[in-house]
């Protein structure tokens, strides 16, 4: 029960799309109609510069570490009574509670299903699960968008690699084996979130920070 009640807590937290309201707050604009149309911290800072993106990349991080430390703490009070099995085995409820902020990142039911990529979420969930793997990957991929200056780049690498680093190093810091398949879960959500990416930047039209135009 503890999981069901994470996990649906965890999807109307993550159904908060902050570059959303933030934009609205900010300039009376729907962030969706403009840039890359992308409601997430890349895009707001393109529309409405640094000081908002980096409030929504905060706010969008800490939607992801609140759905699994409420997860943890209701697994850890048990103050429903549990019955359901796979809210039983180790590291399951906070890791779909995790997935479940994500999905209501990319599909809030707020704002019509249509949100962001789920990138700032996921690192948030991700650094609360398996902190040291997603540091490792963090500085890869935040080197990455220092020298490429594509985002998107950086954030497909966050995504895809942490698996493998959550897999070298599942022994190393004991981490439950659900969170590796987790990890495997957001890395192909991303994927499929940034496939309009991944194709302007084979093409070499993807837009680079502090580009105006996408
Ligand atoms: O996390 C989103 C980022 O990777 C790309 O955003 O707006 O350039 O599509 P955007």
């Amino acid at each position: 029960m503890e999981t069901i009640v994470s996990v649906l807590l965890a999807y109307l937290i993550g159904s908060i799309s902050f570059s959303y309201v933030i934009a609205k707050r900010i300039k009376k604009i729907d962030i969706r109609q403009h840039g890359s149309g992308n409601a997430g911290a890349t895009n707001t800072l393109r529309v409405l510069g640094t000081g908002p993106a980096v409030l929504v990349l905060a706010l969008d991080i800490f939607k992801g570490v609140a759905a699994v430390v409420i997860a943890r703490y209701l697994e850890a009070a048990e103050v429903l009574p549990a019955f359901t099995v796979i809210g039983e085995m180790e590291g399951v409820a906070p890791a779909l509670a995790g997935l479940a902020a994500i999905l209501g990142h990319n599909w809030p039911i707020y704002y019509g299903f249509k949100g962001g990529k789920g990138v700032a979420t996921t690192i948030g969930v991700v650094a609360s699960l398996v902190f040291f793997p997603a540091v490792y990957v963090g500085v890869i991929a935040i080197l990455s968008i220092i020298i490429t200056r594509y985002v998107s780049l950086g954030s497909l690498i966050f995504t895809a690699l942490t698996p493998l680093a959550v897999f070298l190093t599942l022994e190393h810091y004991d981490h439950p084996m659900p969170y590796f398949y987790f990890t495997i879960v957001v890395g192909l959500l991303s994927i499929w979130r940034h496939r309009t990416n991944l194709e302007r930047l084979a093409k070499g039209t993807e837009s680079k920070i502090g580009a105006k135009t996408k």
